[in-house]
């Protein structure tokens, strides 16, 4: 008959169990000098070894040839233990043994001397089941043991073992297994079952076991059951690893600020009946590995995934900041904390992903320390800064919409004028239109100083951008210019953020931008001879005394 691995590889000695030498080294010393405590509590996460310890103990508490504080394995006694027929030794349940009688007859038992062993053992496993009774029952024995008896008691649950029963027992805790110590033992156990296991296969099924040894076995077990040649692929194919097209969708959607792309992802996932936390965890997840990918340039440890997945993960976290992935695993996780909650799973996770992608809402952190520095150098520089009660932010992002329309070639018609009415800032309590901008607008005295930041930031815009002005006007800034090419510049974003940036750096304000054109009156009818060859004369770059 088949035994599932993790029953057959139950480790037999000390020095057989994995990753646990902070209970291991301590027992076989204590062993060793003799020193026999009555009563052992081995807690710890689930997978580890608690019950395999106490098994050991066991032997290694009555084995006629120890050594180094191991059971022999072969004497009459460890022989007797394993196949259950010395009854010395007791197994206790206590998921299923919990009541005050079943502690009561294991204590009227424990007065008796041992028939063959040299110790009467019980090991109570689960032992965070028994009931308040069965606990106060057990306390007494504790209180006053006997000799001959040692308690072995396991958990994985020790806040719900009572105080006075903790103070009682040595306390030795198990950990978690590290991946590199569960792969360790993964190969050896596929060595000895001939099952074919490479390195990164047996790393990979480690990480995914979250250091529980019992669960990488039988990973393994389930693994080989698929194809005796285990490989990476086999592994992810048989823990489900792969399939996360979404998170690469729904990442993508982030880095281009798609929110109903996102919108429409989720719906589908929940139509699936995905599981609104699960996702918003392996989100999380995913940004982690985007940051890991980032920052160290090393991707061992993202084994469960394919080359191909490694190869667009590179690309998302190229197209985001370490800023941006920190805001992005922030609001995440404010998410998942909601959702953890109870609140309405679907509807946070929605907000978490429409604050991500929304770009009226993009506060994201990159986005502020770019402002910040800006802001930091500006008043180095000496320049006072401006705090505007308009929302800076809205200007910045509602800009595209408005100056699409103010860059157009032609002035805005009325229609356009009513159009812009609605984007501009309602801060100003009252309707402006695009003449009403012009009329008050002022020449920009720092514009040279804009155009010498520029330069450091790109020559050739600053080359384009050498002959013109700029008034500005109130959240405007509104360039001159004979040259069309020059607005046609600003329509790229890159290089309307270039311009944003080098005012914003000199003035200390983020102004909206946009195109100077006089009025039709102003320009065509009223214009005076003389200012027209001033104007010539100030864009040949001629210095002229300005006349007020
Ligand atoms: N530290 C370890 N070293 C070697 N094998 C281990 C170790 N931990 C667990 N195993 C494997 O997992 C199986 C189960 O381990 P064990 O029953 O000792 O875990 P446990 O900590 O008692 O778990 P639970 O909390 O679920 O009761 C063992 O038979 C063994 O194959
Ligand atoms: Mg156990
Ligand atoms: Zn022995």
């Amino acid at each position: 008959m088949y035994q599932v691995l993790y029953r057959k590889w139950r480790p037999k000695t000390f020095d057989d169990v994995s990753g646990q030498p902070q209970v291991t080294v301590t027992l076989k010393n204590e062993l060793q000098s003799g020193r026999v405590n009555h009563a052992y509590l081995f807690t710890g996460s689930r997978g580890t070894g608690k019950t395999s310890c106490a098994k050991i103990m066991a032997k290694a508490l009555n084995c006629l040839h120890p050594k180094d504080g191991n059971p022999c394995g072969e004497c009459e006694l460890c022989r007797g233990i394993d196949d259950g027929s010395v009854m010395d030794i007791a197994e206790i349940d206590a998921a299923s043994n919990n009541s005050v009688d079943n502690v009561r007859s294991i204590i009227e038992e424990a007065s008796f001397n041992p028939a063959k062993a040299k110790y009467r053992v019980y090991i109570i496993d689960e032992v965070h089941m028994l009931s308040a009774g069965a606990f106060n029952a057990l306390l007494k024995t504790l209180e006053e043991p006997p000799a001959h008896v040692v308690f072995i008691l396991a958990t994985t649950e020790v806040h719900k073992i009572p105080a006075t029963i903790l103070s009682r027992c040595q306390r030795f805790d198990f950990h978690r297994i590290t991946p590199e110590a569960i792969a360790r033992r993964l190969l050896y156990v596929a060595e000895h079952e001939g099952i074919g296991l490479d390195e990164n296969s047996a790393l990979l099924i480690a990480s995914v076991s979250d250091g529980a040894l019992r669960d990488a076995l039988s990973l393994l077990d389930r693994c080989a059951s698929a194809d005796r040649q285990i490989t990476v692929s086999v592994v992810q194919n048989t823990a489900g690893l792969t399939g996360h097209g979404y998170l690469f969708a729904i990442t993508d959607c982030i880095i281009r600020k798609d929110t109903g792309k996102v919108l429409a992802i989720i719906e589908q996932l929940y139509g699936e009946s995905k599981d609104m936390g699960r996702l918003c965890h392996e989100l999380i997840d995913h940004f982690r590995n985007l940051m890991i990918i980032k920052t160290l340039d090393k991707t061992d440890s993202l084994l469960t995934f394919s080359q191909e997945e490694k190869a667009d993960m590179k690309k998302q976290a190229n197209a985001l900041t370490l800023e941006n992935i920190i805001y992005v695993t922030d609001i995440l996780q404010s998410g998942y904390e909601k959702i953890s909650r109870g609140m309405h799973k679907r509807t946070e996770m929605e907000l978490s992903l429409i604050k991500l992608t929304a770009p009226q809402l993009d506060t994201s952190v990159s986005a502020l320390l770019d402002r910040i520095s800006a802001l930091e150098r500006a008043v180095k520089r000496g320049i006072p800064v401006t705090v505007s009660d308009s929302t800076d932010e809205t200007a910045v992002s509602t800009e595209t919409t408005i100056s699409d329309n103010t860059l157009s070639d032609n002035p805005p018609s009325k229609q356009q004028s009513a159009e812009n009415r609605k984007s501009f800032p309602a801060t100003t309590g009252k309707s402006m239109d695009y003449n009403e901008i012009v009329r008050n607008a002022v020449p920009m005295k720092e514009w040279s100083d804009v155009l010498n930041v520029l330069k450091t930031h790109s020559i050739t815009m600053a080359t384009a951008f050498k002959n013109t002005k700029a008034y500005a006007s109130g959240d405007y800034l509104l360039i001159d210019s004979d040259n069309e090419l020059t607005f046609k510049r600003l329509k790229q974003p890159e290089e309307r953020d270039r311009m944003r940036k080098a005012v914003l750096e000199v003035t200390g304000r983020v102004y909206r931008l946009g195109p100077y054109k006089k009025n039709e009156e102003q320009s065509s009818s009223k214009k005076n001879p003389m200012t027209e060859l001033l104007d010539k004369a100030r864009n040949s770059g001629v210095k002229v005394q300005e006349e007020e």
